[in-house]
């Protein structure tokens, strides 16, 4: 397939005035938890309009074996680029600027868990220098969405992947201090 230009996306943390263009109460939950300096909302913005998000998990993970392998290893979650959006490089976009924040903060390493029938975003993940944990699956509580348009939680067998950073990329001062959109 013919690569086009990837389309310029602006990724930015949530603020208080995103909430109403995102589509349900994940988005409210993981906002809340930001506010508490849980972690992260990451949202890809396409001019005004939302296209993909990520939320960085800054909190002790939930899972049991996470928590004894990777302690204190920020995990990206719930990454996602809105059907219409996808393979335009906005994910990849995503990515890079969440790990960026994480080195900025001091972090070394970064960690997620990709469902295991998930092949495409898996070979993503590694085309981006994610290899696997060494731990074997792990059970993950993944947020799903119920009927009614509610969310619950729902076991998934997922690969954990890692990546290293690279150590001798230069921190920004101020990575997010410069948002061009408006609002
Ligand atoms: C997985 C997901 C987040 C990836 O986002 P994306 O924006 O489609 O990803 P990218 O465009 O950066 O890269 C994906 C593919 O597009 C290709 N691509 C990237 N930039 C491109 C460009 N400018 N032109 C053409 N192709 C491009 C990549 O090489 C990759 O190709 P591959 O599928 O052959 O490996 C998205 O597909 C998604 O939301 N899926 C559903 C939810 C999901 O599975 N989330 C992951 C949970 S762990």
């Amino acid at each position: 397939m013919a690569r086009v230009e990837p389309i310029t996306v602006d990724v930015q943390p949530a603020r208080d005035a995103d909430l109403a263009r995102l589509p349900d109460e994940f988005f409210t939950d993981r906002f809340r938890r930001q506010r508490n300096g849980a972690g992260v909302l990451f949202v890809a913005w396409l001019r005004d309009e939302p296209v993909g998000d990520v939320y960085l998990w800054l909190e002790e993970a939930e899972e049991p074996p996470l928590r004894r392998n990777l302690p204190g290893v920020p995990l990206l979650t719930h990454l996602e680029v809105f059907p219409g959006y996808r393979n335009l490089g906005i994910g990849t976009r995503i990515i890079g600027v969440a790990e960026r924040y994480l080195n900025d903060l001091g972090h070394q390493r970064a960690a997620l868990a990709v469902r295991d029938d998930n092949h495409r975003a898996e070979r993503l993940y590694r085309r981006l220098g994610y290899v696997d944990w060494g731990h074997g699956l792990l059970v993950c509580l993944a947020d799903v969405a119920c009927p009614g348009g509610r969310r619950g939680v729902a076991p998934e067998t997922c690969h954990v992947l890692v990546r290293e950073f690279d150590q001798n990329r230069p921190r920004l001062e101020r990575t997010f201090s410069s948002s061009t959109r408006s609002g």
